[in-house]
């Protein structure tokens, strides 16, 4: 079963309650949080305080996607703020096998991000440790972007590693996903998927999910 996760980037900030109950009714599976630091990526977003509201308000797994630098100085503070999963960047930790260490200890669910021009051979010695790895198909920072046509392979190879392994991890794609490629998308190996500006932008939520589990039926 494949999971949405609309970023709520592309909500309306001013409106965030209502906004999230309309995906929550339109029946996604996960909430995904993007907090960005203007270091890590050249735009800032939102941090745990706002967590915390939006996690009070619904009961969608919240997923939260960390663009910054040396996230373990933050990590108990994302999850007091009721995140359910934490993903971190691999180009951003000094020492990732110790960041995802820490992230367990909480108990809550761990993920792995790699930028689009990352290998996936970094995932070699941790890929063994984490409940999710995300792949950007866009470079990081802005929503609305679009789809770089090279990650679906990336997925694929990620797809073959995991499965070689007899692993069980989920596979997240973010980044320029439309109704129109997430077939492909899902179809290359991906089971979570992040869509922020074709499902928060839309005109009506609830028909931009619907179209997205029919292409992905
Ligand atoms: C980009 C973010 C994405 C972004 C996706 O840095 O990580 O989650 O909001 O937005 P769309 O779906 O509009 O590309
Ligand atoms: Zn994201």
């Amino acid at each position: 079963m494949v999971k949405l996760s609309p970023s709520i980037l592309s909500a309306n900030f001013a409106n965030l309650k209502e906004d999230i109950e309309k995906v929550e009714k339109a029946g996604v599976d996960m909430l995904h949080i993007d907090v960005m630091d203007g270091q890590f990526v050249p735009n800032i977003s939102i941090g745990p305080v706002v967590l915390k509201s939006v996690s009070k308000i619904t009961n969608l797994i919240l997923d939260v996607h960390l663009m910054i630098d040396e996230p373990d100085r933050y990590i108990k503070e994302f999850v007091d703020g009721g995140a359910n999963i934490i993903t971190v960047h691999l180009e951003a930790c000094t020492h990732i096998h110790r960041t995802i260490q820490l992230i367990k200890s909480y108990g809550v669910k761990v993920g792995v991000s790699l930028n689009p021009g990352t290998p996936l051979n970094h995932l070699e010695y941790i890929l063994d440790d984490v409940d999710m790895v995300l792949l950007m198909s866009v470079n990081p920072g802005f929503g609305g972007q679009k789809f770089i046509p090279a990650i679906k392979d990336k997925i694929r190879e990620l797809k073959k590693m995991i499965d070689a392994r007899g692993l069980n991890i989920d596979i997240e794609v973010d980044g320029g996903i439309k109704v129109d490629n997430v077939k492909e998308v899902v179809e290359a190996g991906a089971n979570v998927i992040v869509a922020g500006s074709a499902i928060f932008g839309a005109d009506n939520v609830e028909e931009s999910v619907r179209s997205f589990r029919e292409e992905i039926k």
